[in-house]
């Protein structure tokens, strides 16, 4: 790890770092029980378990007073008419933020909070989305093409609660209806205990 000031760049086209201390893949097989159309998903599992997202972090300590960050790259597709999508999470420390800036692509950040409060915004080059303390957040790539890339940083010390949405999932989905991104009610929603 660095421990002077230091600088990468993010190399078009793919906005990979020049420098990363972890490269993550997921899945389809790692986001079983997500998807809303659960026969689409075994369909799609049985062809191949294809790779839905990358994510590269950039190596500092997990501590307050640092911040982690990284690049996080959704590729294009859907499960049933749903988009490919991040798992999504609540920071484990719940009164912690992140700010996402797209570089490339199109989509949405859907995001709630335990006390029942859900947005989802827009997430297109040049755009920086601030996701509150209390927020969960999953990016969401509407695009049927392209990548959809976004620098990430957020609080060392936040960690990671991907249990709540595995179990409960989010209130909201995004769904290609006749070939529109479109908000609906998520139909597997239940309704997790209350959070302090
Ligand atoms: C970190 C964060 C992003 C995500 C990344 C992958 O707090 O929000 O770096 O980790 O977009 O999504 P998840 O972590 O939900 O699999
Ligand atoms: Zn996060």
């Amino acid at each position: 790890m660095k421990d002077v000031p230091f600088t990468f760049e993010l190399n078009k086209p793919d906005f990979i770092p020049t420098e990363y201390y972890n490269h993550i893949k997921r899945s389809l097989s790692a986001m079983k029980g997500q998807f809303w159309d659960r026969e689409a998903y075994n369909r799609l599992l049985a062809i191949e378990d294809i790779v839905l997202y990358e994510v590269y972090e950039i190596k500092r300590p997990e501590m307050a007073g640092e911040l982690l960050h990284g690049i996080s790259i959704v590729h294009p597709g859907k499960v049933g008419e749903e988009y490919f999508m991040t798992k999504g999470h609540f920071h484990t420390v719940l009164e912690t933020a992140e700010v996402y800036y797209c570089q490339k692509g199109q989509g949405v950040m859907v995001m709630e909070t335990p006390e029942g409060d859900w947005a989802v915004e827009p997430l297109n080059p040049g755009r920086v989305l601030y996701v509150l303390p209390r927020w969960a957040h999953r990016s969401v790539n509407t695009s049927s093409e392209e990548d959809l890339v976004t620098f990430f940083v957020y609080p060392g010390n936040a960690g990671h609660d991907y249990g709540t949405i595995e179990e409960h999932g989010f209130r909201k989905m995004v769904i290609d209806r006749n070939g529109r991104p479109t908000i609906t009610d998520n139909p597997r929603w239940s309704a997790p205990d209350r959070r302090k």
